[in-house]
């Protein structure tokens, strides 16, 4: 019996030692010899998260020199629902989440923040990277009434956009796992050396577009994802006026529906380059004393196509459009449920 008791305050040191505490605030700063810090510091990516004790509250200020990013990737899960992780941007964007699995969060300079708070038993490890922005500027767009559309998370790429203000909506392939898109910084300015503002995953996340506050903007994605997540430039003067805007996106499906409500403003939904395959409107629900327009481009006269009443609208169907470039239904107000049909 003695001995059992004594066997079994071993086990229980042996696994409380084997937990990590970190109830304190440190700064880490790019060490001089470039290589990344890992905490704890003999985690590698290769193994599983270590435990962490119960009842943690710990942060990291994670300093970013002038001309570098940080590329940060955490393992972890917390042991109950209440707890979570925390990172905080230079612009002050938060992301919270329960679960990570080293899928990477990219930070500019100057600072990033790391935080955690956990009641129970949890694991957690995490890895920081820091490389320069040599990511060359592909070119320098000015945008006028042709929107311009981008494989945005495909490859490396960074460029400069310029228009009296500049509208941006993003699309990911696959809208249940859009990880890729945080690797997409935008900063307003000729370069990373501009004000930093947001990435396309907090964009994708708001469910709108963002509309800049200067004229010029950088967009630069530091890993290639190889997957086709969208973005749509146009000048903000043709889309301020959406109260709500969404991309159309089948998901692989040939039946795509979407929503969207303005209450008594615009709302509007883009198509942006499909299948190039034509889309045909199947069904439609929409307020009676609204309408629908139809534009191959941005909202502009040039582009227009057709207008439609809702009172009559659904007499009509099916109505096949053409799948070009960039396709936009325009409703004037209240909510609206558009169905169509698309060949892939
Ligand atoms: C884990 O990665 C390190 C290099 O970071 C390597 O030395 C080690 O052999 C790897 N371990 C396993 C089990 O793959
Ligand atoms: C995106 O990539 C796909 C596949 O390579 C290509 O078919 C499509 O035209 C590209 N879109 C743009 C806007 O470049
Ligand atoms: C789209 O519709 C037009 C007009 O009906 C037709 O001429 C064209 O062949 C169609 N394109 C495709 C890709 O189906
Ligand atoms: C839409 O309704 C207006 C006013 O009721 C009418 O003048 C117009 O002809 C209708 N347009 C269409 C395309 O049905």
């Amino acid at each position: 019996m003695f001995s059992l008791t004594v066997f079994l305050a071993t086990v229980a040191i042996t696994i409380s030692a084997a937990q990590n505490t970190c109830n304190t605030q440190s700064t880490i700063n790019r060490p001089v010899n470039g290589q990344p810090v890992y905490w704890p510091a003999t985690w590698r990516e290769n193994q599983t998260a270590p435990a962490l004790a119960e009842d943690q509250s710990c942060s990291w200020i994670v300093t970013i020199p002038e001309g570098y990013y940080a590329r940060l990737i955490i393992n972890g899960k917390m042991g109950d629902p209440y707890s979570h992780f925390l990172t905080i941007d230079s612009a002050g964007n938060l992301i919270t989440s329960s679960h990570e699995t080293m899928q990477p969060y990219f930070f500019p300079p100057s600072k990033f923040t790391l935080s955690l708070s956990n009641d129970e038993v949890a694991a957690f490890a995490f890895k920081i990277e820091w490389s320069p922005f040599n990511i060359p500027t592909s070119y320098d767009a000015g945008i006028g009434m042709q929107p311009h559309v981008l494989n945005i998370t495909k490859d490396r790429f960074a460029a400069e956009f310029n228009s009296d203000a500049v509208s941006l909506l993003v699309s990911p392939v696959d809208p249940k796992n859009y990880y890729s898109l945080r690797s997409t910084l935008v900063f307003e300015g000729q370069d990373f050396n501009g004000f930093y503002r947001t990435n396309l995953y907090l964009l994708y996340r708001s469910r709108q577009q963002w509309i800049s506050s200067k004229q010029t903007i950088y967009v630069i994605n530091l890993e290639a994802s190889n997957k086709l997540d969208t973005l749509l430039i146009q000048d903000a003067q043709y889309t301020r006026d959406y109260a709500d805007y969404v991309q159309l996106n089948c998901g692989g499906s040939t039946t795509c529906i979407a929503t969207v409500d303005g209450g008594n403003k615009k709302s509007a939904i883009a198509s942006v380059l499909v299948s190039q395959n034509n889309e045909t409107l199947v069904d439609i629900r929409m307020d009676p004393s609204a309408t629908m327009k139809v534009y191959y481009g941005s909202e502009t006269a040039f582009a227009f196509d057709s207008t439609y009443n809702g009172s009559t609208i659904n007499s009509l169907l099916p109505l096949t459009f053409y799948g070009s470039y960039v396709t936009q239904y325009v409703i004037s107000n209240g909510k609206a449920t558009l169905t169509f049909n698309i060949p892939q």
